[in-house]
């Protein structure tokens, strides 16, 4: 019998169900148990991701049912939701419910947005419908693994692809009280950020050299960037930001700027980014501004720092699908299986991609 842990992915064909499905493949200690798709079900997984037949190869998508009952039939099971928000609480909801009925010791961290509000009030404030599972939010935390020592709750939400990248960026800020708390953010992402499903604003010939904002000082991930960043600091902050639609697949850039509490040069606040990070092993703080491409395809994320005295400008790198979803959600799932946290993650990025 396999010592694995068997692991099942919601979210079937999207990218970042892929991505997991990617650094499940390379995993010492997890294998996959299924991946459900609404679309594709009984299709092979090579189908939809050819990246990855070399390491799943004849293996096929799963209905609902099939992973129900595998996760009933486990002993333990790793849940990854890759799926929307507004689909992934009650697919969820089914799934812990069925482990929890036949004794399955499970750990779900959640990649959408379902469970990254306190209340399902404030969740249907901003998404417009009403949550699925509302008595299950009280079991799920939402925060990064650098900002949070053991995770208080069974499950875990995990923050998204911009917010990863912006609350490594103004955490350390806030946490030394090193700025004012009014910060303003800009930031570009890659055309994988928006989903497989092409449509009209982000597709290949709208997007490719070209660069453009969407949504400025509008995005609806703001709240719970700020949510974050007060549970992590103590600090209720003001955060101004506008997005950017960038002309590459996959990676996301963003700059943070703010006004110093004290005249401070670049490398102090370098040092206390630092400091604020030893020992977390997928955060490094750079000598001058970080690019996409060291970062691209790997879990690590780069930090620049510049000041000029009286404001500083933080840059922050990740790949978003990578450090921004599944990456950064398989080193909490290793957190909540007592795995070493980097298991499975410490490929370095290809570089020249
Ligand atoms: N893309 C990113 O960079 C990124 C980063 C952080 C977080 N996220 C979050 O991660 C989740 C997945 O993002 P993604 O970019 O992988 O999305 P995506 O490419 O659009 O894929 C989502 C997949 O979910 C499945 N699905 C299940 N129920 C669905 C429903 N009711 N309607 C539509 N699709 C449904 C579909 O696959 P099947 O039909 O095969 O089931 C679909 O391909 C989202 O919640 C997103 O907000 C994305």
């Amino acid at each position: 019998m396999s010592a694995r842990t068997p692991a099942y992915v919601l979210g079937g064909t999207g990218y970042v169900a892929g991505e997991v499905l990617r650094l499940i493949a390379g995993h010492p200690q997890l294998e996959l148990g299924g991946i459900l798709s609404e679309s594709h079900s009984a299709a092979p997984i090579g189908e939809a991701f050819p990246h990855l037949l070399g390491a799943y190869g004849d293996r096929r998508f799963a209905g609902i049912d099939e992973i129900d009952a595998a996760i009933r039939a486990a002993s333990a099971a790793a849940l990854f939701s890759a799926a929307p928000h507004g689909a992934a609480a009650a697919t969820i909801d089914r799934l812990l419910s069925a482990a929890e009925a036949a004794g399955t010791r499970i750990h779900c961290v959640d990649i959408s947005a379902d469970f990254r509000y306190r209340s399902a009030a404030a969740y249907g404030a901003v998404y417009g419908h009403a949550h699925a599972a509302p008595a299950r939010i009280a079991e799920f935390t939402c925060a990064l693994p650098e900002h949070l020592g053991t995770a208080p709750t069974p499950h875990i939400a995990h923050p998204g692809c911009f917010a990863s990248a912006i609350l490594l960026a103004i955490v350390p800020l806030l946490a030394a009280d090193l700025v004012e708390p009014v910060l303003f953010a800009s930031g570009v992402t890659g055309s994988t950020g928006s989903g497989r499903k092409p449509v009209d604003g982000t597709h290949h010939p709208r997007r490719h050299g070209d660069l453009y904002a969407y949504n400025p000082l509008t995005h609806r991930h703001v709240p719970e960037i700020l949510a974050c960043a007060e549970a992590a600091t103590g600090v209720a902050a003001e955060l101004h930001f506008v997005p950017h639609s960038g002309p590459f697949a996959r990676g996301i850039h963003v700059t943070v700027q703010a006004r110093l509490r004290r005249p401070s040069s670049g490398a102090s606040v370098r040092e206390a980014i630092a400091a604020y990070y030893a020992g977390q092993p997928f955060v490094q703080v750079v000598g001058g501004p970080p690019r996409i491409k060291d970062v691209v395809a790997s879990n690590y994320a780069h930090l620049g720092v510049a000041a000029d005295g009286a404001t500083v400008a933080v840059m922050s790198v990740l790949d978003n699908l990578t450090k921004g979803a599944a990456g950064g959600a398989m080193q909490w799932m290793n957190r909540l299986f007592g795995f070493e946290e980097a298991a499975g993650l410490t490929a370095p990025a290809p570089g020249w991609t």
